[in-house]
């Protein structure tokens, strides 16, 4: 029996993701048509002897209480949301929940970071799990030397797969081949959570002994129940025949930001020609629009014949476009609407917003960078004729003149 959880955080740890996060719990936020965390729960349904999905986090119960039930209906497998009453770490936030989990009796924990976008090629993973043995596995991937200490750096046996060294977000660079965020655990995993409890007591007992000591570390030191899978747990374990690692030569990138988002959607609508290519629209037919390359509409929205669109779109429920407009890259919220000959390209555009016609909203950098893309909040208003290029946009603002790489507070 499997169980899987997947670790969601909460409000606070969205703040990168602004000004979208203002509206929607960032995963809950649509990639390719459907909520982030979808992906990852979609991918849960190729496990054999799946039990039960578990969502963990400290954003309000009632922000998941829909899709959670949804959901369910629609994959036959209970997923359930559990709140924590403050952030726990990601491994004392498994830690806080481990009775519920333990219910199951599961021989496998499949353990899922919410913001990671990948094949998630868990099935595979667990074969390799129960070759190696140990408690853990983990999916690890080469990235650029440069982009490597955003993440994990870790050191593997060529042979064995065994993780041999690991450092979360190094400063001096170790490996370019990094965490993805996406594990396979035996139940000795909470034992191996309890031990980190256990030496922080004996440490706080210790340093009672000095005063001067306990007042230094009470600065500095973290909650005693905050437990950081990678620093506490993974760091200490590597080497000691306990964790494994295996290697995807998949797609796999970190949602952090609304740029990572736009590029994951497209991420995401690419792997639907294999997974569910029924979600891509096709453009067949002459009363449709022109579509190139992936391109989601979901079937509520209105979509004028001459229209084109692609490739990497996704326009959401109740959205309308207009006559002659251009659509290149972007993700289009619900309740749009975008009028006669206006172009998106590279950009995200919040619910209820409106594009005027003529207008051009753009985005022209990397979708890494802070300006790369541009981003309108929700209910923004975009008059006719007006160009807004490299511009994040908060909400309920009315764009009457043309902007360049700005902030519109
Ligand atoms: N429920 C809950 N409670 N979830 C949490 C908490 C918490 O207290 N803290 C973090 N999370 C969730 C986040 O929402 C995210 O899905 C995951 O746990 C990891 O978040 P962080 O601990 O902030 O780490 P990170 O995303 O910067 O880096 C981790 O993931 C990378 C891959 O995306 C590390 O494990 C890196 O090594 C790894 O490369």
């Amino acid at each position: 029996r499997v169980v899987a959880v997947i670790m969601v955080g909460g409000p606070t740890k969205g703040t990168r993701f602004r000004p979208l996060s203002l509206n929607v719990p960032k995963p809950l936020f649509p990639l390719a048509g459907q909520p982030m965390v979808h992906h990852p729960i979609s991918a849960c349904r190729n496990i054999p002897n799946l039990v039960q999905i578990y969502l963990i986090g400290f954003y309000e119960e009632r922000e998941f209480a829909l899709y959670v039930s949804s959901i369910s209906h629609e994959l036959r497998v209970p997923v359930r949301y559990l709140r924590e009453d403050k952030p726990h770490g990601s491994a004392g936030g498994l830690y806080s929940f481990r009775d519920h989990i333990m219910e199951e009796s599961p021989s496998h924990i499949v353990l899922l970071n919410c913001d990671v976008c990948c094949s998630f090629p868990l099935e595979a993973m667990l074969g390799a799990h129960k070759s190696y043995g140990g408690i853990g596995t983990m999916l690890v991937i080469k990235v650029s030397a440069e982009s490597a200490s955003q993440f994990g750096e870790l050191v593997a046996d060529l042979e064995t797969k065994e993780l041999l060294h690991y450092t979360e977000k190094p400063e001096t660079f170790v490996s370019n081949l990094i965490n993805c965020g996406v594990y396979i655990f035996t139940p000795e995993i909470f034992s191996a959570i309890e031990d980190v409890f256990k030496q922080r007591k004996e440490r706080a007992n210790l340093r009672r002994v000095s005063s001067f000591e306990a007042l230094l570390s009470a600065t500095k030191a973290l909650p005693a129940d905050f437990v950081r899978l990678d620093q506490d747990i993974l760091s200490p374990l590597a080497g000691k025949k306990q964790l494994y690692t295996f290697e995807t030569l998949d797609f796999w990138e970190q949602i952090k930001t609304p740029g990572m988002s736009l590029r994951c959607s497209g991420l995401y609508l690419c792997q639907y020609r294999h997974t569910s290519p029924q979600l891509l629209a096709s453009g067949d037919g002459t009363k449709k629009a022109t579509i190139t390359g992936d391109v989601y509409i979901h079937p509520s929205a209105k979509v004028h014949p001459s229209a084109k669109i692609g490739p990497n779109v996704s326009i959401s429920a109740n959205a309308r476009i207009g006559a002659g407009v251009r659509l290149i890259s972007c993700i289009i919220l619900d309740d749009v609407e975008i009028m006669e000959n206006a172009v998106v390209i590279r950009s995200i555009v919040g619910w209820k917003s409106t594009i005027g016609k003529w207008s051009r909203v753009q985005g022209e950098g990397d979708y890494n960078a802070k300006l790369g893309i541009t981003i309108l909040g929700e209910a923004v208003d975009v008059e006719d004729e007006v160009v807004v290029i490299n511009s994040v946009v908060l909400p309920n603002k009315t764009l009457t003149v043309s902007v360049q790489e700005e902030i519109i507070l």
